[in-house]
């Protein structure tokens, strides 16, 4: 029997409660398939940084470098700056481990009511590839004069062939392999006249590889209204890494609730192990309560196994998912039900059981 190792870090805040509810769900989903999954924790996150000093152990990435695979929760706590948290281990990871892709399905569940008026299931079901290790985010720059009223900041931007090459690639592969076939890209070259028409010429070059998908670019402004008011329309969406992080946080709230969306931070190359979370973070408001939706976590955990080559179990949490959420009877209060994380959580693995 083929057994995964999945490296676990629940995090902080929420992450606690959604991750070992996932983790419940991926193991009723092994014993179904013909697979094993070996969990093996790890306590880092806030938490381990106010008794240590760091966010993670100093060998972190070689120890990682063992799994398969990482299911990660959240990380922010109010007692730390988020620059610290985000910036010394979920950017390091996704760097360091040359998880170039981050993969967001932004879908309209049947059943949630999405803010956006009319909307049904059927219209409303994108999945964003979002550049996720260089760009706007790749931590060049700083601070100089700092503190004096000559104080300069700057923040580079930075897009290599290679980086944009790759991450198109994937995205038009991913656009042939879904019904529509459509691929959408999020562009500036009107403004971002150096980086973005480079941008704009590579994408342009991949998409002679695929004459099958049918590829267009947008502005990205022009996008994020389209989103809104013709997300039918949109498919697969390819952006940057500063276009994609508020691309997809539109896609969440047009999908009716924060709680629901996953995310994966792929290594297409499988060099180093992928990282699968839910999108939101550590929801402070509600930690230690116990009613935390664990659709996100349990939806990144069914990506995971996708990535790992169990597809049909992915497809039947996620058929599972659907059942739950469309019926209605339990949910949890972002979705306008009383239900806890634990009800949620026994519906899902009661189904996925039957
Ligand atoms: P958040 O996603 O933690 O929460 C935003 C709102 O959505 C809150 O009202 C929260 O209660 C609600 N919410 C989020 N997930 C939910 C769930 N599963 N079920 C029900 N309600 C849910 O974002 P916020 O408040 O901006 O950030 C809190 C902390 O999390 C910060 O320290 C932030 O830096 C961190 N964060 C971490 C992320 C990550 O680990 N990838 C991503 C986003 C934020
Ligand atoms: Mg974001």
């Amino acid at each position: 029997m083929k057994t995964y190792r999945i490296a676990v870090i629940a995090g902080d805040g929420i992450g606690q409660e959604v991750i070992p509810a996932g983790i419940e769900v991926l193991k009723v989903a092994a014993s179904r398939g013909a697979f094993g999954c070996d969990f093996t924790e790890f306590s880092w996150g806030s938490e381990f940084y106010l008794r240590t000093g760091r966010m993670l152990d100093d060998d972190a990435f070689q120890q990682v470098m063992a799994f398969d695979a990482i299911y990660l929760g959240a990380i922010g706590d109010p007692r730390v700056p988020d620059h610290i948290s985000a910036r010394e281990l979920i950017l390091p990871f996704r760097q360091r481990l040359r998880q170039y892709v981050n993969l967001r399905p932004m879908r309209l569940l049947p059943g949630i009511a999405s803010p956006l008026a009319g909307r049904t299931a059927a219209d409303i079901d994108m999945v964003c590839v979002r550049e996720n290790s260089e760009g706007e985010y790749c931590g060049m720059g700083g601070r100089l004069h700092v503190g004096t009223p000559d104080e300069i900041a700057e923040q580079t931007g930075v897009f290599t062939r290679r980086g944009i090459e790759r991450i198109a690639r994937y995205a038009f592969t991913l656009a042939r392999s879904r019904p529509r076939k459509l691929l959408a890209s999020a562009t500036k070259s009107n403004a971002l006249h150096h980086a973005m028409v480079l941008w704009d010429e590579v994408v342009a070059e991949v998409a002679g590889e695929f004459p099958d998908v049918t590829f267009r670019k947008y502005h990205v402004d022009a996008l994020a209204a389209r989103m809104i008011t013709h997300p039918q329309t949109l498919d697969v969406i390819v952006a940057s890494n500063l276009f994609g992080d508020i691309l997809t946080d539109i896609g969440s709230a047009i999908s009716g609730s924060l709680g629901v969306g996953p995310s994966g931070n792929i290594n297409p190359d499988r060099t180093a192990p992928s990282m699968f979370e839910p999108i939101h973070g550590s929801a402070p408001d509600i930690a230690g309560k116990g009613i935390a939706n664990p659709i996100a976590a349990i939806w990144a955990g069914a990506m995971m196994l996708d990535h790992l080559g169990e597809r049909s179990a992915h497809d039947a949490i996620l058929r599972t998912i659907e059942r739950v959420i469309g019926d209605e009877r339990v949910r949890t209060p972002d979705l306008g039900g009383r239900a806890t994380t634990a009800e949620m959580t026994k519906a899902v693995t009661g189904l996925l059981a039957a």
